[in-house]
């Protein structure tokens, strides 16, 4: 890394986007743990693609069988990644929410059976276990971590888990469980270990101790709309596949099906072949640039970010000491001010990208912010009736690859301005508006960009 500079560049990181001030400044992406911009590599790749592009695994035209061969690569470097062995498959799926969903189902669970998980899950990986059978969690500290005692305890416990579902990194804390550690307890009981590698895999390499792994593309800068499931081909040999439908099957007639072999059995439909070329050809740019050289820039990043953001007067990091190793990520409050306004406030007045809210993971965030039963009852009560405005929740600044030392300076000053204006109940230069339904923050201004028209580009944090 130049000093202070990217690790590398991203489609679209020189873009310059209207503020509240009349003026354009250069995005500050702090975003990534949602989505990431694409790598150059990748977009080169889908574009030299689009040319051959055709259908997979249903054409005898040229066109047809380079569109296949490129799937099929793509799948082949998708279990590469995933540190797939002989025996594994990858399903090509949208994303980790698809991913879990589709494992969930496919492991066959009974409404009794156990899957222990943890409090620190993202939605993706708590509500596809949910509704198909029991949830045993592992509870976390007030910190956001647990020890992998708790775990190995947790496993303990009769019944036995049919699976263990953890995630290898948190998207609101950026902390990392000790994966192998814990995949070597669940093993030591016959549990098999389901990551959830939606944060991790685009900044650590994935354990190779683990049994399924389920990411998303659009986290790795391939946003093309692929994600992969990898796992033993054995998981999906038998029984129904979780889509039913064309190139699933080696023979239907009007009451009978003969469902093919994995992973074409777990695919039914046509595939996003774009999607799955973008993605590959991300995993191959990582591969190039390498893991020393990100985890040696996103250290530096977040040590700035976390310990730069807990230094401000009034502004608040949830989760483990600033010293422990987690990704560049920082979840923040200042005293004083609505998360929601934060981050309007960071985007309208800075041209900074920022998440906040909940962040999919309601229950980690009630625990890391200390929110009473009370207090969750009362926006309980007002949710139910439409209105968001008193949900709690928390801003999230996340990095990537082409975050700089520059990027996450701009955020502290901005953060450091606006902590400073809510401590001495000074009013930011344009009012601001929230609207119920969503609880997001809108200034009231009139110029491009920001005129009331232009809300149509208010993207809402309040789904979660
Ligand atoms: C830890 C974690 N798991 C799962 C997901 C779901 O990923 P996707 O929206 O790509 O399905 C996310 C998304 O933010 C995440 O951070």
């Amino acid at each position: 890394m130049t000093s202070g500079g990217a690790l590398t560049e991203l489609v679209g990181d020189d873009c310059r986007v209207p503020c509240v001030d009349g003026t354009e400044r250069r995005y500050v992406n702090l975003d990534s743990a949602a989505s990431t911009a694409a790598l150059p590599a990748a977009a080169r790749a889908v574009a030299e693609f689009l040319p051959t592009y055709s259908s997979v695994h249903r054409g005898a035209g040229y066109k047809s069988r380079r569109s296949t061969e490129a799937y099929e690569h793509a799948r082949h470097t998708a279990l590469e990644f995933a540190r797939g062995g002989a025996g594994d498959v990858a399903i090509i799926c949208r994303n980790t929410t698809e991913a879990i969903n589709h494992l969930a189902y496919r492991l066959g669970l009974e409404p009794d059976d156990v899957v222990l998980t943890t409090v620190v899950e993202h939605h993706a990986n708590l509500l596809p276990w949910g509704r198909l059978c029991r949830r045993r969690y592992v509870e976390c500290a007030t910190d956001g971590t647990f020890d992998v005692a708790d775990v190995v305890a947790a496993i303990g416990t009769p019944p036995t888990p049919r699976v263990l579902a953890v995630t290898g990194a948190s998207n609101v804390t950026g902390w990392m469980p000790d994966i192998e550690a814990i995949a070597e307890a669940a093993h030591h009981h016959g549990v098999p270990v389901v990551l959830d590698a939606a944060q991790l895999a685009p900044h650590r390499a994935i354990p190779s101790s683990v049994d399924y792994v389920a990411f998303s593309g659009h986290k790795m800068y391939g946003p093309f709309g692929a994600g992969a499931l990898a796992g033993p081909a054995e998981t999906f040999r038998h029984g129904d596949p979780f889509l039913a439908g064309g190139g699933a099957v080696d023979l239907v007639d009007l009451d009978e099906v003969v469902w093919t072999a994995p992973p074409e059995r777990e695919e039914a439909g046509s595939p996003n072949v774009v999607g799955a070329v973008g993605m590959a050809a991300a995993i191959d740019e990582l591969g190039r640039i390498g893991w020393p050289a990100i985890v040696a820039h996103e250290r530096q990043l977040a040590r700035r970010l976390r310990r730069g953001l807990a230094a401000i007067d009034g502004v608040r990091v949830v989760g483990p000491p600033l010293d422990t190793d987690t990704l560049a990520i920082a979840t923040f409050s200042v005293e004083g001010a609505h998360h929601a306004l934060v981050a309007a406030r960071l985007s309208a007045e800075w041209g900074i990208g920022v998440r906040h809210g909940c962040f999919c993971a309601h229950p980690y965030i009630t625990r890391l912010l200390g929110i009473s039963p009370e207090e969750i009852e009362r926006y309980r009560t007002a949710l139910r009736g439409g209105d968001h405005r008193a949900m709690p929740g928390a801003v999230r600044a996340s990095c990537g690859i082409s975050t700089s030392a520059e990027d996450v300076d701009a955020l502290l000053s901005a953060v450091t301005a606006i902590a400073r204006s809510a401590a001495e109940g000074e009013p930011p230069p344009v009012a601001y508006e929230q609207n119920p339904a969503t609880g997001d923050f809108w200034p009231v201004a009139d110029v491009p960009g920001w005129r009331p028209d232009d809300k149509g580009t208010g993207a809402s944090c309040a789904v979660g």
